[in-house]
């Protein structure tokens, strides 16, 4: 049994978030485009999925093991590469690298993080997969793409789902820029949250680690609208090892993928982080595996809470399932322990949504699962 810090599930972790964060920061994790629906609809499109459950099947044995892109997990699920991590509690790069580590989980290790790709490399131990944003310069990325090879990452994870950055209300309404603009407003807000404003005072303001003491800057606005599929060929030409295209949602876009040689494709809505109006990605999952057949792999992220969530991404199709907010959220919540803590309930939702199932392994989900 899981207990102490008050979280006992997601949602928990999140409430807690809210009144710890300022709610400049609260904004840039929790938001999504326009008023949110988008996010909204991901979470609710997979909560009303209903699963069959199985009776008087032995189920005392249960294996939650799986493997991806030949890396053998502990855990069914991964985290989703996400920016300016530091910003939810003080190291929190390298709780969550730590965490990889432990359960030998894949661990996005995003462009705009708040610590270097080398450093999360370190941490990680062979378990951090590094994400590519195309910053306007191929020569930025080129020596990106150096790094994470000198660095180790064998796996790198090309985000194509932000042509442009989605409009986000809630950020802008309370003021969030990289690097902080502080006004009153956010004086008040800070003021408001002593705790985070100051662990976050003493451990120095987050910055986008990749792009500091470097000659090449990095704007997270900036137009992406250039990167196109010859774009993508000479990535794929570039990088020896494992290519993930994320943020794909159309069938004929994964197809095309297949075809220009990518080893997986990650089927996100970026949490809905980009367009309101975007489809469930769950719904997504469901076409691009007819289209793509059995066998190619597939990655999942985008509203993902607990661990009947991940069984469901799962019986959709999904080769690995990975979370994004309810991560930063356990850290803002808890530190460390609430990380952990957060990460061992999920795997107990899960194990328990087997053993319902009347199934001993993960892998045996599919869609006869589905009502
Ligand atoms: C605060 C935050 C920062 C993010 N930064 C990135 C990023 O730098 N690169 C990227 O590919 N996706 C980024 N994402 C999207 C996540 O990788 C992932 O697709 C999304 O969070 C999944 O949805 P979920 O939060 O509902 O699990 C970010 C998401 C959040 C919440």
């Amino acid at each position: 049994m899981i207990s102490g810090s008050g979280i006992h599930a997601t949602e928990d972790a999140r409430r807690l978030a809210e009144k710890r964060l300022p709610w400049m920061v609260f904004d840039y994790i929790d938001g999504a485009a326009g008023e949110g629906l988008g996010d909204q609809l991901n979470q609710q499109a997979i909560r009303e999925m209903r699963l069959h459950t199985r009776v008087l099947v032995d189920v005392e044995n249960r294996s939650l093991k799986k493997s991806i892109l030949g890396h053998d997990c502990n855990l069914p699920f991964g985290i989703s590469p996400m920016g300016m991590c530091n910003l939810s509690a003080p190291g929190a790069d390298a709780m969550l690298a730590r965490l990889a580590k432990k359960h030998r989980i894949p661990h996005g290790a995003s462009t705009a993080a708040s610590t270097s790709l080398e450093d999360i490399a370190k941490q990680a131990e062979g378990n951090a997969w590094f994400q590519l944003y195309f910053g306007g310069d191929e020569s930025v990325t080129d020596s990106l793409l150096n790094r994470a090879e000198a660095a180790g990452y064998e796996v790198l994870i090309f985000t194509v789902d932000v042509p442009e950055v989605g409009r986000r209300p809630r950020e802008l309404r309370h003021g969030f820029k990289m690097p902080f603009k502080i006004g009153p407003s956010q004086f008040i807000d800070f003021a408001l949250h002593p705790r985070w404003s100051i662990g976050s005072l003493l451990a120095g303001a987050p910055a986008l680690a990749n792009f500091v003491g470097v000659d090449s800057a990095f704007d997270r606005t900036r137009s992406r609208a250039g990167v196109d599929w010859d774009f993508l060929d000479r990535v794929r030409q570039r990088w020896k090892g494992k290519l993930v295209v994320k943020g794909v949602l159309h069938p004929d876009d994964a197809l095309k993928l297949v075809s220009h040689g990518v080893d997986a494709v990650m089927v996100s809505s970026h949490g809905g982080r980009q367009l309101e109006s975007v489809q469930p990605a769950i719904h997504a999952l469901g076409r691009i595996r007819d289209a793509v057949g059995e066998d190619f792999p597939l990655i999942y992220d985008s509203g993902i809470r607990s661990g009947e969530d991940v069984c469901k991404a799962y019986a959709m199709g999904a080769d690995f399932v990975m979370l994004g907010r309810p991560f930063l959220f356990a850290m803002a919540a808890g530190g460390e322990r609430g990380l952990n803590q957060l990460s061992d309930i999920i795997a107990e939702e899960v194990s328990i949504a087997l053993a319902q199932m009347g199934l001993t392994d993960i892998n045996q989900l599919d869609k006869t699962v589905l009502v």
